[in-house]
């Protein structure tokens, strides 16, 4: 079954939103561990519109489970991730004007920039992976500028319309998890997944992690955030693959 982590940026957002001091992402991250989480994905923008560098210094201090940072490549930001030393860092694209991440990396036209950001990564012990669409070309690409794994981004799944949109979108993601894990990556996916539409991916073989936000803090406003977590994590464990299959 793969591990779920609960991405805790929502929370911030909601504080923000009065620029005041709740709701806390960290007392959300204890939370979310005591629900079952297998880690804690928070992502420090370089604009700081959700969770801010105290957040993540008090999350590094407190999360007992893995603390997954997703990041730009901004040199203030890859900076404070090799002082913070999070277990592991996702590399994301970062646009001002989108209301959350909106599709992959392109880790080909980044090489040397992302070469040298995961070197400084590596030195300080922190796993990392990129966050990419699920195309062939990404995931060498990834492969060969020396990441630990790729994050699948999930939204061409979650967005699509129709059944036949579903199944194409399920088949792209089962191949690029084959792609991924046989160039040596470990496969992990994230975006736009959903209480509704979980069951269908949780049940391709190979994803080892999925990182979830939107959803489960959503519906954490009305079950609270340890039951919600609860209730994702049996979704995956309810419609993992069989161990014969992965
Ligand atoms: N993974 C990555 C890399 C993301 O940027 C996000 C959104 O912040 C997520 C997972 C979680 O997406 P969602 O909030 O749609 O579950």
């Amino acid at each position: 079954m793969a591990l779920l982590g609960v991405n805790i940026d929502l929370v911030a957002t909601v504080r923000q939103a009065r620029a005041t001091d709740e709701p806390d992402p960290v007392w959300a991250a204890a939370e979310a561990e005591l629900g079952g989480a297998d880690g804690i994905t928070f992502h420090l923008r370089e604009d700081r519109r959700h969770v801010n560098d105290r957040d993540a210094r008090l999350l590094r201090q407190t999360v007992g489970v893995k603390l997954n940072m997703e990041m730009s490549i901004a040199p203030e930001i890859v900076g404070i991730a090799c002082e913070l030393t999070p277990t592991q860092a996702t590399l994301v694209p970062e646009r001002r004007e989108e209301l959350t991440t909106e599709g992959g990396l392109d880790v080909r036209e980044h090489r040397e920039r992302i070469t040298e950001v995961i070197a400084r990564l590596h030195d300080v012990g922190v796993i990392v992976s990129a966050f990419i669409e699920p195309v062939p070309d990404q995931i060498e690409a990834s492969a060969a500028a020396g990441f630990d794994a790729v994050e699948l981004w999930t939204g061409g799944y979650a967005h699509a319309k129709s059944a036949a949109e579903v199944e194409s979108a399920l088949s792209t993601l089962s191949r690029a998890v084959e792609t991924g894990t046989r160039a040596g990556l470990e496969v992990h996916g994230g975006h736009g997944l959903t209480y509704r539409n979980v069951a269908q991916v949780a049940a391709v073989p190979g994803f080892i992690e999925f990182n979830i936000g939107h959803s489960i803090v959503s519906r954490a406003m009305f079950v609270g955030i340890r039951e919600a977590v609860r209730s994702m994590k049996q979704l995956l464990e309810r419609h993992a693959p069989s161990e014969m299959s992965v």
